[in-house]
């Protein structure tokens, strides 16, 4: 686990790298537009050329009554920038109107990742008070939103990383399909945030506390394991990836019953590797018992009181992670059990703009992805015990700018 959340810092520092790499042929790739735009050339016109295909962070495409989302920013590890967001949210709401539409189906480019998350780098280098600290959040959340209740069945083709924003936008559609190269995780607390995109939705849905371990402690699950714990719905080898995307194309009326006969035919052939145990299976009774105490106190009380292994591995995670998150965290997967996903994420939008208001997002990222380091940021708290729980309710609390959906 020590070395697990090391690799998570790795990671994240390779997301970095990537995207200052990613902006630099952006930047690039603009002012050529602009000189060729000089010559009278639109945008529109531009984007459809092979030159401009090729370089759109977000490709949306219909074939015939079926709607393809395919995300497009490799060298980020596909993770959402404001601009696909703004890009996917009204795609999803025209192909929803259109009552020809019979399905959509997202995937990403390569196999290294379906969505590494949010670009939390460009929101945190912003800067306190930026506008992009409400408006990404804002077009995240409602793009997340209406994965949960499109009229027509959304699915998700799942080969590579899947964290935060990757979970939020494909784990509220009916249909989460994953390889063996899927790895999920929600690794929020680690840079002094909190898992968003509707978390306190779907992790208080999983069986027993499994949710609330995820949450708190960034914990990742790979290929099977996903569907085993019931974040994935369906599996298939990713050899076979291709040749199932074209069963789901070939489709002639795609219906929620004919998408899941094709997906369960994939799942099942690989049945007898499904029987494999999953990977928690033996510290389940752990994690139940454990994470069932009534605050983060009680559940790192409990992990010093069973003393095994593991215990150790988790205590020494959460070490390192912002104590505030980990309140927050905690709290919001307590009320979202009872809430629905619009209830949700207006709750979570306004957590995650008191977490804009406060310190830790801005230290954890600057900290782990811009500074690179491997040691835990120093967080605004340093102890559970001076958080007061006034202060993490604080944070649940109506904003005075204008709430999610308008409420
Ligand atoms: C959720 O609903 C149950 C049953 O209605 C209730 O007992 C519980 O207190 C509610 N929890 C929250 C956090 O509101
Ligand atoms: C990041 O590095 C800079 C330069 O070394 C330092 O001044 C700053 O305090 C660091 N910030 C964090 C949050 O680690």
């Amino acid at each position: 686990m020590i070395r697990q959340l090391g690799n998570v810092q790795t990671f994240l520092a390779i997301v970095l790298f990537v995207i200052c790499f990613t902006k630099m042929r952006y930047y690039c790739i603009g002012r050529a537009f602009c000189l060729r735009s000089q010559t009278g050339r639109t945008y529109r016109k531009m984007s459809t050329t092979s030159a401009g295909a090729a370089t759109d962070e977000v490709l949306l495409e219909r074939t015939g009554n079926k709607g393809i989302i395919t995300l497009n920013r490799p060298k980020a590890l596909h993770s959402l920038s404001l601009s696909m967001v703004k890009k996917i949210y009204p795609q999803l709401k025209s192909w929803e109107m259109d009552n020809t539409m019979k399905m959509v189906l997202i995937k990403a480019t390569g196999d290294k990742a379906f969505c590494a998350g949010g670009d939390v780098k460009t929101i945190a280098q912003s800067g306190k008070g930026s506008a992009i600290t409400d408006e990404f959040f804002r077009e995240e959340y409602r793009m997340n939103n209406i994965i949960g209740s499109l009229a027509i069945p959304y699915v998700s083709l799942i080969n590579g990383i899947v964290m935060g924003g990757g979970v939020g936008i494909s784990v509220h559609g009916p249909f989460r399909v994953v390889t063996e190269k899927a790895v999920f995780a929600m690794p929020e607390t680690a840079i002094g945030f909190f898992p968003d995109v509707g978390a306190s939705h779907f992790l208080p849905r999983l069986p027993g506390k499994l949710g609330l371990f995820l949450g708190l402690t960034g914990h990742r699950l790979t290929g099977r394991d996903i569907v085993k714990a019931g974040v994935g719905t369906h599996f298939v080898p990713s050899d076979r990836l291709n040749e199932l995307e074209k069963d789901l194309i070939r489709l002639e009326a795609p219906d929620i019953h004919s998408i899941d006969k094709i997906l369960t035919k994939y799942s099942e052939q690989w049945e007898q590797d499904f029987k494999k145990e999953f990977s928690l299976k033996q510290y389940i009774g752990r994690i139940n018992s454990a994470f069932g105490g009534q605050s983060v106190e009680e559940i790192v009380e409990n992990l010093k009181k069973d003393n095994s292994e593991w215990s150790k591995q988790q205590l020494d995670i959460m070490s390192r992670m912002s104590p505030m998150s980990l309140k927050l965290t905690y709290e919001e997967l307590r009320r979202g059990h009872n809430l629905t996903l619009p209830e949700c994420l207006k709750m979570e939008f306004r957590i995650s703009q008191h977490c804009m208001a406060n310190e830790d997002f801005f230290t954890g990222v600057t900290h782990l992805l811009v500074n690179k380091s491997k040691e835990p940021p120093v967080w605004k708290h340093r102890t559970l015990e001076e958080i007061s729980a006034q202060e993490v309710d604080s944070y649940f609390q109506p904003l005075t700018a204008p709430h999610l959906f308008g409420i």
